[in-house]
C-alpha cells in the first residue's frame, strides 16, 4: 500500500492541504474515500477527464455520481446556463423553462403523463411516497434488498444479512431515525419470486412497491422476466409501482429502464441525468395520480360545517423549478432526443469495458467482478460465487484489495468512485475505454503482488 499512497501524497499535495483545514468547519465527508489520508479534490471536468486541484488529469469513471450521460460540462448545458444566468439565479416564482421542460419530460417518458419538479433523487422518493399513501389510503411501501432510494427516514432500511431469504428483516441505516418508520415498510427479496407472494399477502396495507429497475448496487440487464411480472403482480394486487430511475432515466435508454424493457409502471421517479449536472427531481406518473399534487388545500376549508376539500399532497421546495436547473434541463434533455446515437455508443463502450475486465479477471484466476448495465457498472473484489442479491456482495467483498486497487487506478490517471459504482459518458472514447481497461488489469496485477488476492 505504501509505495502506491506515496506515489499519490507526492502528487496531490494541494488536495491533502485542502482536506487538513475541511474538519475544522465542515461536520460532514461529502464522500467516503478508499482508505486515503484525504480525498482528491477536483478543480474542474471536461468531457471524459476530471483535473484534481494540483493539475493531475484522470479518466473520470465517477460521472458525478450519475448525471453525466453527456460527460462533465457539456457545452448545450453550459451554453444554456450562460444565457440562462445573467436574467437571474432565482424567482421564487414562475419562470418560462417550467412549462417546456414538463412537456418535454412527459413526452419522453412511458409513464409520464403528469410531473412535479424538485431538487434531488431523495427528495422525489419522498414526495411520491406522500402521494402514493394519499392515492391509495394505505400506509406501508415495499422495496427491495439491495435497493436505494434516497437519504430520508422511510427508505434507509438495509437488509439483515442472515434473516430469511425469502421474506428478509431489515434494520434501518444509521442512528437518528425513529424506530416507528420500520413498521411502515416491508423489504422484498430481490430476483426471488417469493417477492410476489408476499405483495399479495400485504396487498390491503401496502400504498406502493418499489425498485431501481437496475440496481445501482447490483447493475445488469438479465431482469426483464422480474420487472414485468413484478408490474403485473402490482396491478392485479391493487398496489401502486413505482421505478426509481434516478440513476437509469435518460442514461439505459433515453426513455429510461421502462422504455428499455418495455414497461410502464405506475410512477417513476428520476434525478441526476435530465439535470445536467445542475440538482433535479422529479416525480412523474399516471395523470390520475399525479392529481393528488394539484387539488387545492382551500384554507378557509371549515371542517366544523362539513365544508371540506380533500387536501392535497403538500409539496414545497424554494429552489423547485429553479431557472438554472430548468434551463439546463431543458437542454440536456432535448439533445439526449435529438442525437439517439449517443446511447449506442455509451452502450458499445460500457459493455466492452465490463466484457475485458471480466475477461481478464477470469483468465488470471482474479476475484474481480464488474457487474454491468451498458453504461453503468460497479466493481468488486469479490472471490467468487454468483451475484444474485446485495446478500451475496456483503458475504464476499475483499475490502482491502478493493481499496489497494482503487488506489492504483487513482495512481495511473483514472478516478473510479470510492464506491466503486462507474459510469462512462458519451464522452468517453474508445481510447478513453482503452486506458482505463489497461489501467484496471495492471491495478489488478498489483493487488495480487501485494498478496491481497
Ligand atoms: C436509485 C437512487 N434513488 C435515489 C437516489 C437519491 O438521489 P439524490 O442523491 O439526488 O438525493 C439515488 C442517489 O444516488 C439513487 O441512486
Amino acid at each position: 500500500m505504501s509505495k502506491v499512497m506515496h506515489n499519490i501524497e507526492a502528487k496531490t499535495p494541494k488536495s491533502s492541504d485542502m482536506y487538513s483545514k475541511t474538519g475544522e468547519v465542515l461536520a460532514q465527508e461529502i464522500v467516503d474515500t478508499v482508505t486515503m489520508p484525504y480525498p482528491i479534490y477536483i478543480h474542474s471536468g471536461k468531457g471524459s477527464k476530471l483535473t484534481d486541484v494540483d493539475g493531475n488529469e484522470y479518466i473520470d469513471l465517477v460521472g458525478g455520481f450519475g448525471p453525466h450521460v453527456l460527460g462533465n460540462a457539456p457545452k448545450v448545458v453550459t451554453t444554456a446556463l450562460k444565457t440562462a444566468v445573467d436574467k437571474g439565479v432565482q424567482f421564487g416564482l414562475q419562470n418560462p423553462y417550467q412549462e417546456p421542460f414538463a412537456r418535454l419530460l412527459v413526452e419522453s417518458i412511458p409513464c409520464a403523463e403528469k410531473v412535479i419538479f424538485c431538487n434531488s433523487g431523495t427528495e422525489a422518493s419522498m414526495f411520491a411516497i406522500r402521494a402514493a399513501r394519499s392515492f391509495t389510503g394505505k400506509t406501508k411501501i415495499a422495496m427491495f434488498e439491495g435497493g436505494f432510494h434516497g437519504a430520508h427516514d422511510y427508505v434507509l432500511a438495509k437488509v439483515v444479512p442472515d434473516s430469511n431469504i425469502d421474506e428478509p428483516d431489515f434494520y434501518s441505516m444509521g442512528q437518528g431515525i425513529p424506530e416507528e418508520t420500520q413498521s411502515t415498510v416491508k423489504m422484498l427479496p430481490y430476483l426471488n419470486d417469493k417477492a410476489f407472494d408476499l405483495i399479495r399477502k400485504h396487498a390491503d396495507e401496502l400504498a406502493l412497491v418499489m425498485i431501481e429497475p437496475v440496481q445501482g448496487s447490483n447493475p445488469r440487464l438479465d431482469v426483464a422476466d422480474f420487472l414485468t411480472e413484478l408490474v403485473k403482480v402490482c396491478k392485479e394486487a391493487g398496489v401502486l409501482c413505482l421505478f426509481d430511475e434516478v440513476i437509469t432515466g435518460f442514461r439505459l435508454a433515453f426513455g429510461g429502464a421502462q422504455e428499455f424493457f418495455g414497461l410502464e409502471p405506475d410512477m417513476a421517479i428520476f434525478g441526476k441525468a435530465p439535470g445536467g449536472g445542475l440538482p433535479l427531481g422529479v416525480v412523474a406518473g399516471r395523470a390520475d395520480i399525479m392529481e393528488v399534487f394539484t387539488r387545492q388545500f382551500d384554507i378557509y376549508d371549515d371542517v366544523s360545517a362539513g365544508v371540506s376539500h380533500e387536501p392535497s399532497v403538500f409539496t414545497a421546495g424554494t429552489f423547485s423549478g429553479n431557472p438554472l436547473t430548468m434551463a439546463a434541463g431543458k437542454a440536456v434533455v432535448t439533445y439526449m432526443r435529438d442525437h439517439p446515437e449517443i446511447y449506442q455508443s455509451l452502450s458499445k463502450n460500457g459493455t466492452r469495458l465490463a466484457e475485458e475486465v471480466n475477461e481478464f479477471c477470469q483468465r488470471e484466476e482474479i476475484p474481480g467482478v464488474m457487474s454491468s448495465a451498458l453504461s453503468l457498472f460497479y466493481f468488486r473484489m469479490q472471490p467468487g460465487g454468483t451475484i444474485k442479491s446485495v446478500r451475496d456482495i456483503n458475504k464476499y467483498t475483499l475490502k482491502e484489495a478493493d481499496d489497494l486497487f482503487c488506489l492504483n487506478l487513482l495512481d495511473r490517471g483514472v478516478i473510479m468512485s470510492p464506491m466503486h459504482i462507474g459510469y462512462i459518458s458519451a464522452e468517453h472514447t474508445p481510447e478513453d475505454i482503452d486506458i482505463a481497461i489497461n489501467a484496471i488489469k495492471e491495478s489488478l496485477l498489483e493487488v495480487r503482488k501485494a498478496g491481497l488476492i
